[in-house]
């Protein structure tokens, strides 16, 4: 980015004003003014949105998305589906713990706030799968809140553009530096702009989000538990009540290791176990 002295961590009013503008400007000409979670104010329809947009790249989601959005068309029908329905819609989604999350949010929207979204961060970050970046982005997208968040795109153009001469880079350190930019009459324009300017730069650059101290590299997903819980998942999906020892053999892993899945997966209220059956939870 031009304007922007690179690795100044304390800018002056110029150098924000400078950065404001660079970042707008790159938006306005090159920004993603179509996606379609972006032309709704509805806030369930961007609830949907925030969540499958943590762990899944825009491109799927603006696949799945509409279909979502089509079988679950408010948080009434989400609230009052089954957990097979929702994941039969979610497939291909991955992280379906976000599913149920999102399922289990609808029922908390209805029953304890009269069907309507929330719209301060506070109580958003008290439901499930809801982190501090996705109440802040509910805030911002759904009510225009002034908002102070981040997450790894807004991180990316904050390390690259005032911290390029230091390692490593923790989100306290950038938090005064998003409250200072943020245009607090434009919320949503604001943050669509600097997500968007993060994509881009993420695909430029060597990852600028390495410097900082909350990179998590997305592990493999080639064997990884995060797929046997994906096929333990579809298997049920399809058929329905199986034998334990039968549902071990299908996956074809070790039954100690399937075991611990499943086990997991009740924990997390996904499946139930009754005497020698499986099944997924209602
Ligand atoms: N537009 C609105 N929210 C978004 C997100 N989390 N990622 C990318 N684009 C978005």
């Amino acid at each position: 980015m031009q304007g922007t002295e690179k690795g100044k961590n304390q800018p002056d009013e110029l150098d924000i004003r400078r950065f404001q503008e660079n970042v707008l400007d790159f938006y306005r000409r090159n920004g993603r003014h179509d996606l379609l979670w972006r032309k709704t104010n509805d806030p369930y329809h961007i609830l949907v949105s925030e969540i499958m947009l943590q762990q899944t790249q825009v491109q799927r989601v603006t696949v799945k998305y509409p279909q979502f959005i089509s079988v679950f068309p408010d948080v009434s029908s989400l609230a009052g589906s089954t957990l097979a329905e929702v994941l039969w819609v979610w497939k291909g989604m991955g992280y379906n713990r976000r599913a149920i999350a999102l399922r289990t949010i609808a029922g908390l929207v209805v029953s304890r706030f009269s069907g309507l979204i929330p719209d301060d961060e506070a109580v958003l970050s008290g439901f499930p799968g809801i982190g501090k970046a996705t109440a802040g982005s509910i805030a911002v997208f759904a009510f225009n809140r002034p908002a102070v968040f981040i997450e790894t795109n807004i991180r990316r153009v904050f390390i690259h553009c005032f911290f390029s001469d230091r390692v490593p880079v923790s989100d306290r350190e950038i938090l005064p530096l998003v409250a200072r930019t943020l245009d607090r009459e434009h919320p949503r324009e604001w943050y669509y702009a600097l997500m968007d300017y993060g994509s881009v730069l993420g695909r430029r650059i060597p990852n600028p989000n390495r410097r900082s101290t909350h990179y998590h590299r997305q592990p493999a997903f080639e064997g990884s538990d995060r797929q046997l819980r994906g096929l333990i998942l579809e298997l049920l999906l399809q058929e329905g009540t199986m034998i334990i020892n039968d549902l071990v053999t299908r996956t074809g892993e070790q039954p100690g290791r399937t075991g611990e899945i499943l086990l997991a997966l009740v924990r997390e209220g996904f499946v139930t176990l009754e005497n020698d059956t499986v099944r997924l939870h209602n």
